[in-house]
Order: C-alpha cells, then sequence, then structure tokens
C-alpha cells in the first residue's frame, strides 16, 4: 500500500469522442489534479486507444502516484476484463482480452470496468443518487447512451438500456447528445425523443429515480423540466467527471480489498 493509502486512487474515462483522466480522493469524490482530455483516435481502434491512454496515464502519473490504484472505464460491455460489445468505438474490441492489453502497456495492474458503470457508481457514491433507496437508473447522454441500475446501493453491471428498440431503431441512434447536435434538433424536439426513451425505460424498470448525466446534463434547465415521467428526473451531479469518478474508486475499492 502507498503512503496515500487507498484515500487517492486515478481514473480514466475511455469515451467516444474523448479520453479524460484525473487524480481522485476517492474519500471525498474530488479531482485533486487537473483533468487532462485529449481525443479518441478516429475509429478507436484497440491499438491506438491503448497507446493514447498510455501517453495520458503519463502525463498524469509523477512519481508520487506510482503505485495508486488505477481504474479505466471504457465505453462497452465489459466480462471478466474482455470486452464484448463495440457501439462507438472498432469491432476489433469485440473479445479482446482489453483488461490484460491496458495492463501490459501500461505497466501494472487496472480496474476496467464499463463507463456508464463507473459514472453510475460515482453518483452513488458521491452525487445525486448518494441518499437513494430503492432502484436508481443512472443515464449518460453522450456520443451514446449509456446506463448503470443501482438497487439499495448495489450496481447491476452492464445493463445496455441505450439499445433498446424505439419505433424500430436503437434508442441511442435516436437520443443520444451526439444525434441532438448532429441533427441540429431544438432541445424541444430532442426532450420528445427522450421522453419516448424515458417511457420505455420506467415500462421495463419502475425505478424509483432516474440521474441525467453527460456533458449536457450541465444544460438541464433546457430539457428536464419537460420530460412527464412516473420518477423523479434530476441531473447528475458530478457531470462529466462521473467516469473518473466512478473508474478510481472503484479500482481503490478492489485494490484495498486485496490488500
Ligand atoms: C455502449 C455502452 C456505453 C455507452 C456510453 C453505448 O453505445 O454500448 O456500453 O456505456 O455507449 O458510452
Amino acid at each position: 500500500m502507498t503512503e496515500h493509502g487507498p484515500g487517492i486512487a486515478i481514473g480514466i474515462d475511455i469515451g467516444g469522442t474523448g479520453i479524460k483522466g484525473a487524480s481522485v480522493n476517492v474519500r471525498t469524490g474530488e479531482l485533486i489534479s487537473d483533468r487532462i482530455k485529449v481525443p479518441t483516435p478516429k475509429g478507436a481502434k484497440p491499438d491506438d486507444v491503448i497507446r493514447a491512454v498510455s501517453t495520458l496515464f503519463e502525463t498524469l502519473s509523477d512519481a508520487e502516484l506510482d503505485d495508486a490504484p488505477l481504474g479505466v472505464a471504457f465505453p462497452a460491455v465489459v466480462k471478466n476484463g474482455v470486452t464484448m460489445s463495440a457501439a462507438n468505438v472498432s469491432d476489433d474490441w469485440i473479445g479482446l482480452q482489453a483488461e490484460a492489453l491496458f495492463e501490459k502497456a501500461l505497466g501494472r495492474d487496472i480496474s476496467f470496468l464499463n463507463d456508464a458503470d463507473a459514472a453510475g457508481l460515482a453518483e452513488q457514491r458521491y452525487g445525486a443518487a448518494k441518499e437513494a433507496t430503492g432502484v436508481t437508473l443512472v443515464t449518460t447522454l453522450g456520443t451514446g447512451i449509456g446506463t448503470a441500475i443501482i438497487t439499495d446501493g448495489e450496481l447491476v453491471p452492464n445493463v445496455e438500456l441505450g439499445h433498446i428498440e424505439i419505433d424500430g431503431h436503437d434508442a441511442e441512434t435516436r437520443a443520444s447528445n451526439a444525434v441532438r447536435e448532429r441533427e441540429g434538433l431544438s432541445w424541444k424536439r430532442w426532450a420528445k425523443r427522450l421522453q419516448k426513451y424515458y417511457e420505455a425505460c420506467e415500462l421495463y424498470l419502475s425505478p424509483d429515480l432516474i440521474v441525467v448525466g453527460g456533458g449536457v446534463s450541465k444544460h438541464h434547465e433546457h430539457f428536464l423540466p419537460l420530460l412527464e415521467l412516473n420518477a423523479p428526473i434530476v441531473p447528475a451531479a458530478l457531470r462529466n467527471n462521473a467516469g473518473i469518478l466512478g473508474a478510481a474508486a472503484r479500482a481503490s475499492e478492489l485494490h484495498t480489498t486485496r490488500a
């Protein structure tokens, strides 16, 4: 264990558009370094992404953080370190021993998990779902739609509700924030799509609380009030940092368990 103990960890969040990282005080859920961001390499092929993460990690880490736990969040189903899907990244990730490849490139252990699961964990530990009981649905509206389910504080991993079918379409291809930007949708028109999307989520899950994250959640006043749902729907507290914070928190917990 480092002199920092499990209180400091590093989180890296790989997204369809950008890769972000920072060191984190996992007790308070605060970033304790600048957030470093690099673009996700075009095509998001494994070698290129792994190289970009290595460069970002080198920039982030200093001697003091040498053996701080490192968590890496990735936008795919992650089972036992293997990436099992690829919606906004290269298909070459499907079936890849991604965790082992990152560990080899970085020369250290990592904790590897789905990006929305990382965001969900962070909102549950430090953010909008902190006091929540029952079933919480955390969604991230970004390049795709990421979803995490937390029931009474426990994460149910790899819930891919961003891909449910709405009007014959994969939901994230109609309602993600990237689609809003690409199609130049007004907040009102986007909210209509979100209404359908969250209604379907309610039909399947009956959540007690819905948390809406992703960078666009900082503009929540333009679209959340337009939604009429059974459960309260609230903006994420941690916005675009949730993935970093959740990855770091997970890494720190696993590090403590192993130590
Ligand atoms: C992926 C999810 C990911 C989400 C947000 C979806 O396309 O299938 O695994 O969590 O995008 O990045």
